[in-house]
C-alpha cells in the first residue's frame, strides 16, 4: 500500500456473522517475542507472528541493529539472537511508524546499550506522551530525551550504567511497566515496578519463558539485572483485541453464531469478554489450553439482546484496546451505558473518546463524551460517513457498527487498519459481512 493513497471502507448496513475464524496473531506478544528473541542466546522460532505494520516495525528495528531475521513467512519468524550485548548501532534513526508499544518498550531496552539511537514515528506516534517512560528511565540513570512537549522523537544515549529502582507506576500501563523491566535487565541490582491496577503481563510471562526469573508478589513485580535470556520456541495466540470486533459484531447482529479459534485469553486481557457478559452477551469458551505460557481458547459467540451497564472501572485497563468496539456494543444495547476511568483513551492512536463520540453521533447515537469516558444511550443506528481519526481500532469499530445500521457506513482514513489487523476486510467478509475498501490517490 503506498503512503500517498487514501483508503476508506464501505460497509453495507445489517447482516449477520456465522462460521469459524482465526484472526491474526497477538500484537503485544509478537512485539515481545521479537525483542526477547533478538537478545537471547541462540535461535528463537516464532509461529503465528502478527505481520502487521506495528510488529514489522519492531522486526525491522532489530534487523537494523544487526539481528539476522528469517521471515516472516505465513507467521513464521526465525531470529538469530545476538545475546544481551550483541546489538549494533543502527545506521539511521529507527522509524517505528504508528507503534507506541515499539517505541516505549524499545526505549527501555535501548537505555542499557552502549550506543546512541533515535526513535521516530508517524504523525500520530509523534503526538503521544513519552514522559511516562523518560522519567523512570532517567531515575535509573539513563540518558533519554524527548521534545520539550514530552513527545517523540526519543534520543537514547548509550553508555551510562543503569541502577535498579523501585517504581510505583503512575498509570496502569503495560508499556511503561515493560519499559522499566526491560531496562532492569541491564541495571545493577534489583528493579521493581508496583502496578496501581493489573495490566497485561505478557512481558513477565515471556521473560520467564526465556529463562529469566521474574518475581511477583501482589502488585509488585521484580527482577535482578545482569542475567541472560535463553532462546525459545513460541506459538503466538490469535489476538483477542482483533477477535473483539467479531465478539461484538456477532453479539449485536441478530441470528449470528460464530466461533473464533485459538484466541489468547490471558486474564489480564479478558476485560472485553467480562464487560460483554455483564451486558448479556452469549460467549462460551471451549478447548481451553496453554500455548507458549499463554492461555488460549476457542470462543463461541451468539447474538444476544444486550443491556446498558455502568462499566466497572477495574475492568477498564483489562479492556483498554477494546473500549472503542465496546462503545459500539453500548450503542446497540437497551438503556444507558456509562464508561468512566478511561482517560487513557485520549492519548491512544487518536483521542478515542472524541473520535468515537463523533462517529457514533453521526450514526444517530446519543453519545456524550466525558473527560474520562462516555455516556451512551442505546438506540437505532443509521448509515453515514464517519472519520476514523487515522485510528485502526476506531475504523474497525465503525465497520462493526454497520451490522446494526439501517444504511451503508463509509469510513474515511482506514489505512492504519493494517497496523494491527492486516486482512481485516477478508476476515470480515469470510464470516458474512459485506464490505470493501476503496483506494484513492491522496490528491483526489
Ligand atoms: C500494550 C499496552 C497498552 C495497549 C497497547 C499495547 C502493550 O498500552 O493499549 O495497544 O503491548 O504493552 P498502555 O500500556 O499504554 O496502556
Amino acid at each position: 500500500m503506498s503512503g500517498s493513497e487514501k483508503v476508506s471502507m464501505r460497509v453495507a448496513g445489517g447482516g449477520r456473522l456465522s462460521g469459524r475464524l482465526r484472526v491474526p496473531g497477538d500484537k503485544s506478544i509478537s512485539h515481545r517475542a521479537v525483542m526477547l528473541g533478538a537478545l537471547a542466546g541462540g535461535t528463537t522460532r516464532i509461529e503465528g507472528f502478527l505481520e502487521g505494520e506495528d510488529t514489522l516495525a519492531t522486526l525491522r528495528a532489530f534487523s537494523d541493529m544487526g539481528v539476522r531475521v528469517e521471515g516472516p513467512a505465513e507467521g513464521r519468524v526465525v531470529l538469530h539472537g545476538v545475546g544481551m550485548h550483541g546489538l549494533r548501532p543502527p545506521a539511521a534513526p529507527l522509524d517505528l511508524g504508528n507503534s507506541g508499544t515499539s517505541m516505549r518498550l524499545l526505549a527501555g531496552l535501548l537505555a542499557g546499550q552502549g550506543f546512541d539511537v533515535e526513535l521516530t514515528g508517524d504523525a500520530s506516534l509523534s503526538r503521544r506522551p513519552m514522559r511516562r517512560v523518560v522519567d523512570p528511565l532517567r531515575r535509573m540513570g539513563a540518558r533519554v530525551e524527548a521534545t520539550a512537549a514530552g513527545t517523540p522523537p526519543l534520543r537514547v544515549r548509550g553508555g551510562p550504567a543503569l541502577q535498579g529502582i523501585d517504581y510505583p507506576l503512575p498509570v496502569a500501563s503495560a508499556q511503561v511497566k515493560s519499559c522499566v523491566l526491560l531496562a532492569g535487565l541491564y541495571a545493577e541490582g534489583r528493579t521493581c515496578v508496583i502496578e496501581p491496577a493489573p495490566s497485561r503481563d505478557h512481558t513477565e510471562r515471556m521473560l520467564q519463558g526465556f529463562g529469566y526469573a521474574v518475581e511477583r508478589s501482589g502488585s509488585r513485580i521484580c527482577l535482578n539485572g545482569g542475567g541472560a535470556l535463553r532462546a525459545a520456541a513460541l506459538a503466538v495466540p490469535a489476538d483477542l483485541s482483533s477477535a473483539a470486533f467479531f465478539l461484538v459484531g456477532a453479539s449485536i447482529a441478530p441470528g449470528s453464531d460464530l466461533v473464533l479459534e485459538g484466541v489468547g485469553v490471558n486474564p489480564t486481557r479478558t476485560g472485553v469478554i467480562e464487560v460483554l457478559r455483564l451486558m448479556g452477551a452469549d460467549i462460551s469458551s471451549m478447548n481451553e489450553r496453554l500455548a507458549g505460557g499463554e492461555p488460549v481458547a476457542d470462543l463461541r459467540v451468539r447474538a444476544a439482546e444486550l443491556r446498558g451497564i455502568d462499566i466497572p472501572p477495574e475492568l477498564v485497563p483489562l479492556a483498554i484496546d477494546e473500549l472503542p468496539v465496546l462503545l459500539v456494543a453500548a450503542a446497540c444495547a437497551g438503556g444507558r451505558t456509562v464508561l468512566t476511568g478511561a482517560a487513557e483513551l485520549r492519548v491512544k492512536e487518536s483521542d478515542r473518546i472524541q473520535v468515537m463520540a463523533d462517529a457514533l453521533r453521526t450514526l444517530g447515537v446519543a453519545a456524550q463524551p466525558k473527560h474520562d469516558g462516555m455516556v451512551i444511550q442505546g438506540g437505532a443506528l443509521r448509515g453515514g460517513r464517519v472519520h476514523s481519526g487515522s485510528d485502526h481500532r476506531v475504523a474497525m469499530s465503525c465497520a462493526i457498527a454497520a451490522l446494526r445500521a439501517t444504511g451503508e457506513v463509509e469510513i474515511d482514513d482506514c489505512r492504519n487498519v493494517a497496523t494491527s489487523f492486516p486482512g481485516f476486510v477478508s476476515c470480515a467478509r469470510s464470516v458474512g459481512m459485506e464490505l470493501y475498501t476503496i483506494h484513492m490517490p491522496d490528491h483526489a
